[in-house]
């Protein structure tokens, strides 16, 4: 996607093709700044504090990230020690199990000298695929946007077609595109009058910060709320459709994504609001089938709870990025990142492959599994 008239992608392989670029997400929305990865515990760093984050472009530096320790050192036990290592490094999105497992298969068999090339082509072909994967989600999500827009009574036709969604699974959580965010492109790209809702989504803002800045440079209108207005815009008629990502779908259907997701499920199911799920193949976690019993929730720092980050507006220091406390002093915070919402709050999965039921019949369908 395009920052000032610049095409970008989230994740790149630098001109000396042994080092990884990617963009700091923790600096976003105030400032664009890059890094540059070196080792695999860079990357695992990245992961886990959050400069790189989304489900997809996690399992994208993941793979790189595998490049960087076989280029270090290529044998058995450095292998495994930097699987373990990046595999740990968030335990969520189920994408980074799923890019480390494709690169370490592919590179095991062959000769030590020839791992860390393999490991470098095989990352690049996962970040091509996911955007085009991504760039799928974007057409099948247009299309069913498109067909609820006009579907609706003649006295709505000339307002927007008003979408809220949470967090941000738009093409900074992915190479590019994004996943749920992809359809909105699409749709504007076209022409639809649409609006989006951006949940803030506390602790981190990922909303408010991430969503905001990605929709300013397409020029969707937009307006960020407060995660506790969704409900109250839903029993308004203010909402045509909910669209989230998810960071790990069972086979069921059930999907995982940033906390909060499910009160919004509950609010759109009591005010037949239809709620979509946008993701890549990659994302389904198919030895799962219970999402509540078995996808591990990260916690997070409760720091993230009692303090928040932004950039001074007056002053002498106007313009400096700061954390400042919320909560008295000494106060505990708790810090689940990630929550589920179950496949019957659900209307559609909309994925690379197309709209399915989030069932298992609907998945195992879709991609042709016995
Ligand atoms: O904690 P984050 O910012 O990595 O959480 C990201 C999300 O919850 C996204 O919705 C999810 O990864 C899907 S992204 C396409």
């Amino acid at each position: 996607m395009n920052i000032d008239g610049k095409a970008w992608r989230t994740i790149w392989l630098e001109t000396d093709q042994r080092s990884v670029g990617v963009i700091d997400q923790t600096q976003l929305p105030h400032r664009l700044i890059t890094r540059t990865l070196e080792s695999c515990d860079e990357a695992a760093n990245a992961i886990s504090t959050m400069v790189v984050r989304g489900a997809p472009l996690i399992g994208v530096t993941g793979a790189y990230g595998l490049m960087l320790a076989l280029q270090d050192d290529p044998s058995n036990a450095a292998l495994s020690q930097a699987f373990d290592q990046l595999n740990s490094s968030r335990p969520t999105a189920v994408n980074l199990r799923w890019a480390l497992e494709r690169v370490r298969e592919l590179v095991k068999p062959l000769p030590e000298a020839e791992r860390a090339a393999a490991a470098r082509r095989e990352a690049a072909v996962i970040a091509d695929q996911d955007v085009a994967m991504c760039e799928a989600i974007g057409e099948h999500g247009f299309h069913l946007f498109r067909n609820l827009a006009e579907q609706r009574p003649s006295e709505r036709e000339n307002e927007p077609f008003r979408v809220l969604t949470h967090c941000n699974a738009g093409w900074l959580a992915t190479v590019d595109w994004g996943t749920a965010l992809a359809p909105i492109y699409k749709a504007h790209r076209a022409g639809l009058n649409i609006h989006v809702w951006v949940d803030e989504t506390r602790p981190r803002n990922q909303g408010a910060s991430l969503t905001a800045y990605e929709l300013a440079r397409e020029g969707v209108p937009h307006s960020v709320i407060v995660d506790n207005a969704g409900g109250h815009l839903m029993q308004h008629g203010l909402v045509d459709a909910v669209i989230v990502g998810t960071d790990r779908t069972t086979r069921c259907g059930d999907v995982c994504n940033k906390v909060g997701t499910y009160l919004k499920a509950l609010a759109a199911y009591d005010n037949n609001v239809p709620f979509y799920v946008a993701l890549p193949s990659s994302t389904i976690d198919w030895r799962i089938a219970d999402g509540v019993a078995e996808i591990p929730i990260e916690a997070r720092s409760e720091e993230e709870v009692t303090a928040i980050q932004g950039r001074i507006l007056h002053g002498k220091s106007a313009g400096e990025i700061v954390r400042v406390q919320l909560t008295p002093d000494g106060c505990a915070g708790f810090n689940p990142a990630f929550d589920v919402t179950p496949a019957r709050l659900v209307t559609a999965l909309i994925t690379d492959c197309g709209v399915t039921m989030a069932s298992e019949v609907g998945l195992k369908d879709l991609y042709k599994r016995g």
